[in-house]
């Protein structure tokens, strides 16, 4: 491989610079064509194009391998904890005992919201979704902590905002689940752990206090391991894009959750149990929405199936329903969506048209039937991704703000409407 690839267009030649990354990923680095030539690339959905470079994370999507800081992922999701998992995505490595104890300190330190923040939850009508909630929420805190709204600052302060987001994030979930059940707010316990302090706080009550179970920890924790980071998927680009800006980081995160609650992203989750719910519905007929979703004049897909970059299975997928298996046969649960979900897969796989376009289950179609299995409400699964996405969305955030060569992203287009054309007045308009 030469060090420069060529683009000839009529008699011109340019030359554009090759990159390699750590696991011989090939990029050509055409950022300086607009300026060498009239052309720009055209890439929609940017399949094709780099954004960034990223030490974060690594996936091979033909492998169906995926790594965080090299670690991975099999690895991370059966022996580490999420808050451990956060400290490395952020910080690059894994913490040491001392590391870990300080980071959880400040995540206990800064688990509350300020009591004036209970106000806005009771402004929200009851049918509100949880995403919009909690993206203005995010949005929200800034008020409350001036010194953290800047895109640049120290390496204390950055620590504090991110253990102060990792934890308030939970708190404000829990606080919008009890509002929208009109229950009263539960606070968060400095004497439990990350997963069972979310848990407590979303189901315990004055009336019944909740029996945290090591199972239910354990396949919560995985989730969320599972869901910490992948790389530029479109949320996190968009926590970029609009960081880019110089935006602080919580007006960057509460774009990334409002664009991951999109049913073709972290909305998924929702999507895949209300899909298979109307399938039980309708008789548990595979092969009549197999059809439909095979049929293009039909915009029914099958949803937490197919993905941009895993063209042969994804790894976490094949973790999460193992896991939701476990978590079942421990509690006893017999679930017939999990039992259709199965029968689904088994069904598309074995179909022409999911083979020949490499269409496998992704993160999204097993992990609601554990949040399911949880007691966690349906329109909460894609908070529960945006939780799990948070240490991902600081650490590119962060590494973005930190990077030399970051620019505002400004993609350009090609304009295809008119061409210039004289105003008329309203009365000679047809
Ligand atoms: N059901 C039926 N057909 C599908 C599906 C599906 N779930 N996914 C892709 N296809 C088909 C497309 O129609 C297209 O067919 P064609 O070549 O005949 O036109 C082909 O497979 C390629 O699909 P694209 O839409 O071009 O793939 P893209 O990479 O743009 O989209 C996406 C990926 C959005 C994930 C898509 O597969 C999808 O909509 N899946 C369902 C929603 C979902 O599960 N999203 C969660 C993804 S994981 C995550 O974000 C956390």
């Amino acid at each position: 491989m030469g060090d420069n690839a060529k683009l000839i267009i009529g008699d011109k030649t340019y030359e554009f610079p090759v990159l390699v990354g750590t696991e011989n990923e090939y990029a050509i680095d055409i950022s300086k064509l607009r300026s060498q030539s009239e052309f720009i690339t055209l890439d929609s959905g940017f399949g094709n194009t780099g954004a960034c470079k990223s030490a974060i994370t690594f996936l091979d999507g033909d492998k169906g391998i995926l790594r965080y800081r090299g670690y991975p992922i099999e690895q991370l999701a059966e022996k580490s904890t999420f808050v451990e998992i956060s400290y490395l995505l952020i910080f690059g490595k894994l913490p040491n005992q001392k590391e870990l104890d300080k980071f959880s300190q400040t995540f206990a330190e800064f688990s509350m919201i300020h009591e004036d923040m209970k106000n806005f939850f009771n402004a929200y009508p009851s049918g509100a979704h949880p995403m919009a909630i909690l993206s203005a929420m995010i949005c929200s805190l800034s008020g409350y902590y001036p010194d953290l709204v800047k895109s640049h600052m120290t390496d204390d302060l950055f620590y504090r905002l991110a253990a102060q987001l990792l934890s308030q994030v939970r708190t404000i979930a829990a606080f919008s689940y009890k509002k929208s059940i009109g229950e009263p707010f539960v606070y968060p316990r400095h004497d439990l752990k990350y997963v069972p302090n979310f848990l407590n706080m979303m189901f315990s009550s004055p009336a019944k206090p909740y029996e945290i179970r090591e199972e239910v920890v354990r396949a919560l924790k995985v989730l969320l391991v599972l869901h910490a980071d992948h790389e530029q998927n479109c949320s996190t680009s968009t926590v970029r894009m609009v960081g880019s800006s110089e935006a602080n980081l919580y007006a960057s995160i509460s774009a990334g959750i409002l664009a991951l609650w999109g049913p073709l992203h972290g909305g998924a989750n929702q999507a895949v149990i209300e899909m298979l719910e109307a399938i039980q519905a309708d008789g548990a007929d595979l092969n009549k929405y197999i059809n439909k979703a095979k049929d293009k004049t039909s915009d029914f897909r099958l949803m937490g199936f197919g993905h941009r970059v895993y063209k042969n299975f994804d790894p976490r997928a094949k973790i999460i329903k193992q896991c939701a298996d476990d978590l079942l046969n421990k509690m006893g649960i017999h679930d017939p969506l999990l039992d259709l979900a199965k029968r689904l897969e088994e069904a598309a796989l074995k179909d022409e048209y999911f083979v020949s376009r490499k269409l496998y289950p992704n993160v999204d179609f097993y992990s609601g039937i554990i949040y399911r299995a949880i007691g966690i409400p349906l329109n909460m699964f894609p908070v529960m991704f945006a939780i799990g996405r948070m240490p991902g969305w600081i650490a590119h955030w962060r590494e973005m703000t930190k990077d030399p060569m970051t620019k505002i992203g400004r993609p350009r287009q090609i304009y295809t409407g008119e061409l210039t054309r004289d105003y008329v007045s309203i009365e000679q308009r047809s």
